[in-house]
C-alpha cells in the first residue's frame, strides 16, 4: 500500500487494506452462503463501481448463484429537484427471483433507494443489498442495507472500484481525502 496517492491535486491516505477487505468479503460471503444455501440467488452488480466487490464476493459464496450487471442512467426528470435515475441492461427476469443487489456505496442513499423501489416492482421473491460500504451519518433516505462491508464517516474514499472522476478503481486498497492542514 502507498503511503498516499494523487488525483486531480488532491491527496489521498490509506484507510482500508487490500486484506481487510478481502476478510471482509469472506465473512460476508460465509453470511449470505448460510441466508440463502438452496435459494439460487441472483446477484445484480450496480457498474460501474461494484465491480471488483461483486467479482470477490460472487466467489465466496457457495451456493448456485447467478450474476447479472446493470448501470444507473441519470436524467433531469419530470421532479424538480434531485435526479432520475433508469436502470440500464437488466434483462433478466427477476420475478420470484431471490435477488441481492450489489452495491459499491451508499452515501446519501438516494441511488440504492431508487433502484430497489424499481426492483421490486418487478416482483422479485426477495430483494436484499450488499454493499461494501456505508456512510450512515450521510443518509437522506430511509435505506437499510442487509450485508454491510465497512461503516465509515462522511469522508470521500477512492479505489477498490471507487472513483474519482473515473480515476483511481484500480487501487487494490481504499484510501481516504487526506484532511486539509
Ligand atoms: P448515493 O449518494 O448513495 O446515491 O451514492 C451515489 C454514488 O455516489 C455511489 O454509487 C458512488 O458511485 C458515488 N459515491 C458516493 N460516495 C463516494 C465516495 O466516497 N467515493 C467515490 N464515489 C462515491
Ligand atoms: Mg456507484
Amino acid at each position: 500500500m502507498k503511503s498516499e496517492v494523487k488525483y486531480n491535486d488532491f491527496t489521498f491516505v490509506p484507510y482500508i487494506t487490500n486484506q481487510q477487505i478481502k476478510a471482509r468479503i469472506h465473512q460476508l460471503g460465509q453470511q449470505i452462503t448460510a441466508d440463502f444455501r438452496d435459494k439460487n440467488p441472483l446477484f445484480i452488480c450496480v457498474l460501474n463501481g461494484a465491480f471488483p466487490f461483486a467479482s470477490d464476493l460472487f466467489r465466496e459464496v457457495d451456493t448456485d448463484g447467478e450474476i447479472a450487471f446493470i448501470r444507473l442512467k441519470s436524467y433531469s426528470g419530470t421532479q424538480s429537484t434531485g435526479q432520475v435515475k433508469e436502470i440500464v441492461g437488466l434483462t433478466d427476469d427477476i420475478e420470484g427471483r431471490n435477488v441481492i443487489v450489489v452495491e459499491d456505496i451508499i452515501d446519501t442513499g438516494h441511488t440504492i433507494h431508487r433502484l430497489t423501489k424499481d426492483l421490486l416492482a418487478r416482483n422479485p421473491a426477495d430483494l436484499k443489498v450488499a454493499t461494501l460500504l456505508f456512510k450512515p451519518e450521510a443518509l437522506e433516505r430511509p435505506v437499510d442495507p442487509d450485508y454491510v462491508g465497512f461503516n465509515i464517516p462522511k469522508k470521500f474514499i477512492i479505489g477498490f472500484g471507487l472513483d474519482i472522476d473515473g480515476k483511481a478503481r484500480n487501487l487494490n486498497d481504499i484510501y481516504m481525502l487526506k484532511d486539509e492542514e
